[in-house]
């Protein structure tokens, strides 16, 4: 089998149209939706993460405002500028990039973002929200993962989703999305036993390590539906995900590219997320 590349990239351009074309027909009406993203430090990763975001937010006609804050920035500092975003009204949605420096707990600034804004969705009530699944926001990189499975219209109902990663960010929401739509879902880690026998009987894999490669072909099923998350710089500087791609690819029946796959659709989703909490705030 030669794997369908599922591409980020096409899937965004269409779902950014609607977002901006939302976007246009609420500026009519005087509400712009508003995104402030906070950077604290200097991480290159980080620095292009936010930079696309920003791009994401001309394209699809917000506006946008950028927080560039020095690595020593304390945690008093950084709370007080969130505080100040909570308040205005120009900004519907509030992200600050992790990780951050070790001075400032994450636990502490995902907390002071107002649950309305947190366009993240990692605030403790809205993770309640997730679970129990009368959510507004999903955390976008599970987001966009459930969307590209929908453009390809793979259904998760009855099969087996086999989640490698457990992180707040992405293992534990993508298990409950997929859960949510009736998949039966096996959430892997560190300590799994024979965990490439659990891989091998996933229907849909959604690999979501951070390490290059870490997913093989004997890990993957015939036919099964690859998704991949890790985005992982080499020793080169080359970004590539966490499934080997070239020999996944000659089993897998769908596979998810890194670049242009999962990454795109986190920004997109990103974008959605603001966008209804715009519409939410200006519904009062
Ligand atoms: N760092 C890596 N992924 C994310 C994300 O989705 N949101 C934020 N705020 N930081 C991140």
């Amino acid at each position: 089998m030669s794997a369908t590349i599922i591409s980020g990239k096409t899937i965004s351009a269409k779902l950014r149209q609607a977002v901006k074309a939302e976007a246009d027909a609420l500026r009519e009406q005087g509400i712009v939706p508003g995104l402030a993203v906070i950077l604290v430090g200097n991480d290159p990763a980080s620095a292009i993460y936010v930079r696309n975001k920003e791009k994401a937010c001309a394209e699809c006609g917000f506006y946008s405002e950028k927080y560039e804050l020095p690595a020593e920035t304390s945690q008093a500092e950084l709370l007080e500028l969130i505080e100040k975003l909570n308040q205005d009204p120009k900004v519907h949605g509030i992200l600050c990039q992790l990780p951050l420096p070790e001075q400032i707990s994450e636990d502490a600034v995902i907390r002071a973002i107002r649950p309305e804004k947190d366009v993240d969705a990692f605030h403790p009530a809205n993770v309640g929200h997730i679970m129990i699944g009368d959510h507004d926001f999903v955390p976008c990189t599970p987001a966009g993962v459930m969307a590209m499975l929908d453009e390809c219209g793979i259904d998760p109902a009855g099969k087996h989703c086999v989640v490698v990663g457990r992180s707040n960010i992405v293992g534990k929401p993508m298990s409950m999305l997929l859960l949510h739509r009736h998949g039966t879902v096996t959430v892997c880690h560190s300590r799994t036993k024979d965990l490439a026998d659990v891989c091998r009987s996933a229907d849909i894999l959604v690999a979501a390590v951070g390490r290059a490669g870490f997913i093989t072909a004997d890990m993957v099923k015939e036919g099964a539906v690859v998704i991949d998350v890790g985005i992982n710089r080499t020793p080169e500087g080359k970004v590539v995900g966490d499934v080997c791609t070239a020999e996944v690819a000659e089993k897998a029946a769908w596979l998810t590219p890194v670049p242009g796959g999962v990454g795109v659709m986190t920004i997109t989703m990103l974008m959605q997320n603001t966008l209804k909490a715009a519409k939410k705030q200006a519904a009062g």
